[in-house]
Parts: structure tokens; C-alpha cells; sequence
């Protein structure tokens, strides 16, 4: 073999693909239902666009980005995320103008030079949604609400909503304030990373997983002590919308997540089904970023959910996919005539929107039936030079076993009359 898929990426195929297209349905037909519209962005953009909207002090950014300088001397970053290139879509394509709020979703490959484990990659998938135009706590509590019954009807029950709000940013600048303070005290306990962050980006620290920096913060004060009465408010508004629609929620201090952009409303969906990497769904508010990238003051609130972490969820729960691949019928053949007959014939069946295999192995009748069973066909029949001559061909039921014959020519009636049977 010549070489082997690099580290971090997946081949995408067989069950895993079944499970695939199957919650790609569902978010279709759940966006479509909430009145949000796909959009498609391209896989590449400028890098500036990453380092203005995802946020030079974010480890995506800082050690995660594929970059390059294309033929033509421009830095390209091929997506991280998807939301940046939304909002660059948003302003230069003057969705602005168009009635308000704007609601988009999206289904996309990102790229994060992350090291690899279970549920992290270095392509990985993400269905993400974002709204704009909005600054109210609805708009919030619709977001939450489509991610929600997103995973109910994937059948992930297993999750759990934890809730936040880190405040305008007013209310940043000030518990950015109080927390550089509390930490001060400790300043010599942080990691490396954490002392870069306290100058940079002091939130952040609170998702250290360093053992030292997690002692220093058990006390810390929390941004959500730190509200104004606008964002406590709008905070509160949309915890009764989420009660109202009988939406499960924890409120949990310590969500900040990773980009830099959000204000006010952060949440996250964690699964207990897929280990470390739990976070299946993670979002927020970003009030500020359609400024930060050109644009005039617009409100926005989304997110972003891993699609194969949504999978493994799934297989955790249901077991892998591995339901077989259909075709309403196998149409076999023996010796040459037949196959010129069998060959017409699954055509039309094809014309008619009936899906059905034939031989293309020169197998013997006994392994071709074995063939149709494999492929899960629901109907099966041989034609050979017998059946040519009798003009009668036998139908078999794969399930019921049952027979039934009938002119060849009827093939195509009974199976248009028997199609539904596959729906
Ligand atoms: P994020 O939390 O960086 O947010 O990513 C969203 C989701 O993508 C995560 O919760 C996780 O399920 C999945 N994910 C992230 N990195 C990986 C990886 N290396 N391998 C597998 N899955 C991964 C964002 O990207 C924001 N753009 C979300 C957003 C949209 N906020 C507002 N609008």
C-alpha cells in the first residue's frame, strides 16, 4: 500500500455512512421545521478571517490552524470552526437587508491540528446554526431549543444541557478585573499557559484541567456574580423560556468555552455515553464579533455540534448501524439470452425508480442467491433458458419465503405494485 489516511481522519463509509445520512436527515428536516435555511461556505478562507473572528488569544488560532500560502502568495487557513465564515458570508453577501433575523445552519468539515483520540480529530464534522439579528433572550431559547430536539430525535437522551452567562462586555472587563485580582494572590501556582492567559484572556483560565491551577481556582470569584442587571435579566428570561418549553438545564459557572467571542449566554450539551470528549454541542452568544469583522453592531447567538461525536453517542446507545443495505429486488440470470432479457428488465425496474442489482461476477445460481441475501434484497428471482422458454419467471419473498410466478413481462408491474413495501 502506498500510504495510509493521515492521523486524525476518517474514512466515512458502511454503517457509520447509514448512521450518517440518517442524522443528516433528521437536522435537515428539524432546521427546515424551525425556519432555518442551509448555507454553504467555502472550506477555505483567509487567514485573517480566523485570527479576527475565532480570536488571536484561542488555542485554535494559536496552535490548531492548517495554513498555508497558496501559488498566489495569500495565507489561506482551511476552516476551523464554522461560524467565521457565516458571518464574513453575512456582511459581503448583505444578508443584512434582507428581513431580520437572519437564521442559517450549516453542515461542514473543519480542520484542527489537535492530537487525536476518541471523539477528537483533526477533520472532523460539524452541524452548526447561527441567528442574527436577534439580541433576545428568544432568539437564545430557540437556538438551545433546535439543538435540543435535535438530540432527541437522534435519540440521545443521555446529555445534559449546563447553561452560562459571562456578561456584556462591560461585565467581562469587570470580572476580568476581579478575577486577575483573586489570582494575583496565587500567580506562581499557574501553569505556563495560564500565566499567558491571565495577561491575554484571564477567563480562560477557568478551563485549565491543571491539577496546580485547579487547586488556585476552587475559590475563584465566578463571572456570573458579576452580572449587571441587564445581562441578569436577559440571563433569567431565557432560563424561564428554556422552563416553559420544559427544556432540562444546570447552570454551571465554570462553562467559558474555548473562542473568544462570545458574550452573555453560553452553553453546552454534554454526553456521559463517549468519555472525556463529552461536549456533543457547544454554543453561545456573540454580540460583538459582527463589529469585529466589519461589519455594523448586529446581535448573534448559535452553535456548533460534532457530528461524529454525535455518532459515537448514537452507537453507544443503539449499537452501530448495521442494518443492511436494501434493494427491493435481486434479478439474477443464467447463460447468455437470459442476460440480454435480465439486463432490459432491470433497466425499466430502474426507470421506475425500483432499486435492484443484477449479476455482474458470472456467479453460479447458488451464489448469486447468496448474494441477494446478503445485500438484504426483499425479492429475488433467476431468469435462464427455461424461464425464456416458458415465459414464467418465480418471484421469491426473501422474508415470507412465499413464491409466486409470473410472466416476465409482469416483472415490472408486481414491482411497482409491491415498491411500497420497501418505504
Ligand atoms: P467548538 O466548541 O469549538 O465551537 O466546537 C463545536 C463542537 O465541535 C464541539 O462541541 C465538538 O462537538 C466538536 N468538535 C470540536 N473540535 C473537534 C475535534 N477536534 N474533533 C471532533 N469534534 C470536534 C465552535 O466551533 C463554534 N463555532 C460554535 C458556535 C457556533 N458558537 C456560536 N455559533
Amino acid at each position: 500500500m502506498l500510504t495510509n489516511a493521515p492521523r486524525g481522519t476518517k474514512d466515512i463509509y458502511g454503517s457509520y455512512m447509514n448512521t450518517w445520512k440518517k442524522l443528516e436527515d433528521t437536522v435537515n428536516e428539524i432546521c427546515t421545521n424551525f425556519g432555518f435555511n442551509e448555507i454553504r461556505t467555502p472550506i477555505f478562507e483567509h487567514t485573517e478571517l480566523f485570527q479576527r473572528g475565532v480570536g488571536e488569544t484561542t488555542d485554535i488560532v494559536q496552535k490548531e490552524m492548517y495554513s498555508f500560502t497558496d501559488k498566489g502568495d495569500r495565507n489561506i487557513t482551511l476552516k476551523p470552526e464554522g461560524t467565521a465564515g457565516v458571518v464574513r458570508a453575512y456582511l459581503e453577501r448583505k444578508m443584512y437587508a434582507d428581513v431580520q433575523p437572519t437564521k442559517l445552519f450549516y453542515i461542514t468539515p473543519a480542520f484542527r491540528y489537535e492530537r487525536p483520540q476518541a471523539g477528537r480529530y483533526r477533520q472532523f464534522h460539524q452541524f452548526g446554526v447561527e441567528l442574527f439579528g436577534s439580541d433576545k433572550p428568544s432568539a437564545d431559547a430557540e437556538v438551545i431549543a433546535l439543538a435540543a430536539n435535535m438530540l432527541k430525535n437522534l435519540g440521545i437522551t443521555n446529555v445534559e444541557l449546563h447553561i452560562n452567562s459571562l456578561g456584556g462586555p462591560e461585565c467581562r472587563k469587570k470580572y476580568n478585573n476581579t478575577l486577575k485580582e483573586f489570582l494575583s494572590k496565587n500567580i506562581d501556582s499557574l501553569c505556563p499557559t495560564c500565566l499567558e492567559r491571565y495577561e491575554k484572556n484571564p477567563l480562560r483560565i477557568l478551563d485549565c484541567k491543571n491539577e496546580k491551577c485547579r487547586e488556585v481556582l476552587k475559590d475563584a470569584p465566578l463571572a456570573k456574580d458579576e452580572l449587571d442587571t441587564e445581562c441578569k435579566e436577559h440571563f433569567e428570561e431565557l432560563l424561564r423560556l428554556l422552563d416553559a418549553m420544559e427544556i432540562e438545564y444546570t447552570v454551571d459557572p465554570w462553562i467559558v468555552r474555548g473562542l473568544d467571542y462570545y458574550t452573555r449566554t453560553v452553553f453546552e450539551f454534554i454526553s456521559k455515553d463517549i468519555g472525556a470528549q463529552g461536549t456533543v454541542c457547544g454554543g453561545g452568544r456573540y454580540d460583538k464579533l459582527i463589529e469585529e469583522c466589519g461589519g455594523s453592531p448586529t446581535p448573534a447567538v448559535g452553535f456548533g455540534a460534532g457530528i461524529e461525536r454525535l455518532i459515537m453517542t448514537m452507537e453507544a446507545i443503539n449499537g452501530s448501524n448495521q442494518d443492511k443495505p436494501t434493494r427491493d429486488i435481486y434479478l439474477g440470470y443464467v447463460g447468455e439470452n437470459a442476460k440480454k432479457t435480465t439486463f432490459a428488465i432491470v433497466n425499466e425496474l430502474r426507470k421506475n425508480n425500483i432499486s435492484v442489482e443484477t449479476d455482474l461476477m458470472s456467479r453460479s445460481v447458488k451464489a448469486q442467491m447468496k448474494y441477494a441475501n446478503k445485500i438484504g434484497a426483499r425479492y429475488s428471482a433467476i431468469i435462464g433458458d427455461n424461464e425464456l422458454e416458458e415465459n414464467s419467471v418465480r418471484i421469491k419473498n426473501m422474508e415470507t419465503r412465499e413464491q409466486i410466478d409470473l410472466n416476465i413481462e409482469e416483472i415490472v408491474k408486481y414491482m411497482k405494485e409491491n415498491k411500497n413495501f420497501l418505504d
